[in-house]
């Protein structure tokens, strides 16, 4: 996903651009340039590859100037190469862009036929040829934007400055999140708050369809029509540190290990351990969820699974029937919606694209949306109609970790709190959960001790052809994700599966070369998952298993026997895929992998 920094304040643009796309790397990309305004004319430089190649070709450029723009670009149309790369720039008119321009073969034909001079193969050049047209007649930027949107079709967000009104920059939203950073006498407009946090801590979340105009301090805001509009400033309490290393090696790593904090930071909204007692509350004190018949979860990747583990924490609870979909399937299947459902949608970044158009085609069907983030104020998070958090604090590595088991420990107390309020949890299983979540990020530490282990294990992997993950019941999502951990990572073909299915197909993978990565902890499924296991074994599998400290019998059966403490059936999934991202992670690692932004990859993905 494209990362966006501007800047205007008596700092030099450069600097500070520099420092923010470096904070947006996370999101992968191919490409980045900066314009900066130095005297009458923008100074352009652009690079491919990483920003070093940028740093590199600014520093035998000799310019400097406090208006700036910054892009870092993960393609979309055209391919990665310097003409492709942002801002790019039309009779000093500097645009950079981020999503997609859906009408853009029309608009290309029509300049084309006006005589314009196309220099690269982007949608986005194109937005800046329309906008110098249109500035040339209108002698003002914020006019020429609001004069050229209506003629612009997709999800995209601008942010053009031009040398002539070289006192503001001009940022627009219709999809990708935009953000202006408040900070007295400087202006700044980020795609991300981490690109801001040096500078200021109170941001403002562009809607979809909404422009802002950043002079140095005020800041007016307006509709895609040019109507102004009113908006409130978000307090961001994360700390500019929070989203630096720390001393990790990678920003992952350091994910992994902020796990048992972040999990107890995610719980403590929800768990009143003095009382032994679990609550939620979603902003909506007027919702009666005791009417809800059907529960319709909804997500992408890492989330999905989350979703998945869900619907066995609500349906053994609350006993309320739940349905989970991949939200780029929900958005196209015509899903047969209810009145008493309930859309649950989970997303960290709160701006994944396919999962925002499920949540508007549930709104459009008017079922209530409760969206899970971790990015408050993102874009799922103010379009759902109730909220909660996975408080996981910020998650740079594009593999989501922290994130993932703050919304399993989540959605084990919305579960819980569903239960209690259709009479379904008697206060000794209320005291059960309690006790488990109230032990949980004491036992992650536990696990996370036992690190070394995991990277042998993981380094064992490498000599495999074939790996199979595999678990029963609540543990069957933490095999998916574990699956998705080393594909994601490692660049290793695996797959996720339902210990009980290997009957059905998997079996005939299995011989020698194959890595078999078990959860059997102790709990309901246990004996089951251990027969699945032993055919495996009987059939050369390489069994490396996940269980519960002590277990004698599981460990005769491994080759390599991870264990987690013991711990409630709703806990071990929590417990279990921290083994799964440490090897995962030692083993991209080992392979020299960019552990922090894989290929192909990007950290939100806010286009389709
Ligand atoms: C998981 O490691 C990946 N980063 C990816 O599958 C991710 O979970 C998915 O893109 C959904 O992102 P979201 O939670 O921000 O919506």
């Amino acid at each position: 996903m494209c990362g966006i920094v501007g800047y205007f304040g008596p700092l030099e643009a450069k600097k500070v651009i520099l420092e923010g796309l470096r904070k947006l790397e996370y999101r992968g990309y191919d490409s980045a340039g900066v314009s900066i305004l130095d005297g009458p004319h923008f100074k352009r430089v652009r690079a491919e590859g990483k920003l070093k190649y940028l740093e590199s070709r600014l520093a035998e450029e000799n310019f400097s100037g406090h208006l700036g723009i910054g892009h870092t670009r993960w393609a979309t149309h055209g391919a990665p190469s310097e003409r492709n790369a942002h801002p790019h720039e039309v009779r000093g008119v500097s645009l950079v862009h981020n999503g997609i321009i859906e009408n853009y073969l029309e608009i290309r034909e029509a300049l084309i036929e006006q005589g314009a001079e196309l220099t690269s193969d982007t949608d986005s050049e194109l937005v800046a040829h329309l906008i110098a047209d249109e500035v040339e007649r209108e002698k003002d930027l914020l006019a020429a934007v609001i004069k050229v949107l209506p003629r612009l079709r997709g999800a995209f967000s601008i942010l053009v400055v031009w040398e002539r009104q070289p006192d503001r920059l001009i940022a627009f939203k219709d999809g990708p999140p935009l953000i202006v950073g408040l900070c007295e006498g400087q202006a700044l407009v980020v795609s991300d708050v981490q690109a801001g946090l040096a500078y200021t801590k109170r941001f403002v979340y562009l809607g979809d369809r909404e422009i802002a105009e950043v002079l140095r301090g005020p800041v007016r805001f307006f509709s895609a029509e040019g109507k102004p509009i009113e908006k409130t400033i978000t307090e961001v309490k994360w700390s500019s540190e929070a989203a630096e290393k720390q001393g990790f090696s990678h920003y992952m790593l350091k994910e992994i290990y902020e796990q048992p904090k972040a999990v107890s930071q995610a719980l403590s909204p929800h768990l009143h351990i003095e009382k032994s007692e679990i609550s939620m509350d979603w902003g909506q004190q007027d919702w009666d969820l005791t009417k809800v018949q059907r529960i319709l979860m909804v997500a992408c990747g890492t989330s999905y699974y989350a979703a998945l583990t869900g619907k066995y924490y609500i349906e053994k609870l609350a006993r309320i029937p739940v349905d989970v979909d991949l939200a780029s399937e929900f958005r196209y299947r015509e899903p047969v919606l209810s009145p008493t459902d309930l859309v649950v949608t989970i997303s960290q970044s709160g701006e994944t694209a396919d999962t925002l158009a499920a949540l508007r085609l549930a709104k459009q069907q008017h079922v209530k949306v409760l969206s899970l983030c971790n990015v408050k104020g993102s874009t799922i998070d103010r379009s759902a109609d109730g909220h909660f958090y996975m408080n996981a604090g910020p998650e740079i590595g594009v593999a989501s970790t922290k994130a993932f088991t703050c919304t399993l420990s989540v959605l084990v107390c919305f579960s819980a709190h569903l239960a209690k309020e259709r009479g379904r949890l008697p206060k000794y299983l209320e005291n059960e959960i309690v006790r488990a979540l109230t032990e949980l990020p004491g036992q992650l530490e536990l696990v996370l001790s036992f690190d070394k282990y995991f990277s042998e294990a993981a380094i064992e992997l490498k000599n495999h052809r074939g790996f199979l993950f595999m678990g029963r019941g609540v543990n069957y999502p933490m095999a998916l994700e574990g699956a998705l951990k080393l594909k994601e990572l490692a660049y290793l073909h695996a797959e996720g599966y339902a210990a009980g299915e290997m009957k059905h197909g998997p079996l005939a993978l299995i011989d020698r070369h194959m890595a078999i990565v078990m959860l059997a902890p102790a709990d309901e499924w246990y004996e089951k998952t251990i027969s699945n296991l032993e055919e495996a074994k009987a059939r050369g599998g390489q069994i490396i298993s996940i269980g519960t400290v002590g277990d004698e019998k599981l460990r005769q059966l491994s080759q390599r026997f991870l264990a987690i403490p013991r711990a409630h059936w709703a806990v071990n999934p929590i417990l279990s895929v921290v083994p799964l991202q440490l090897m995962a992670f030692h083993l991209a690692d080992s392979l020299g992998h960019d552990v922090d932004q894989p290929r192909n990859l990007a950290k939100s993905v806010t286009v389709e």
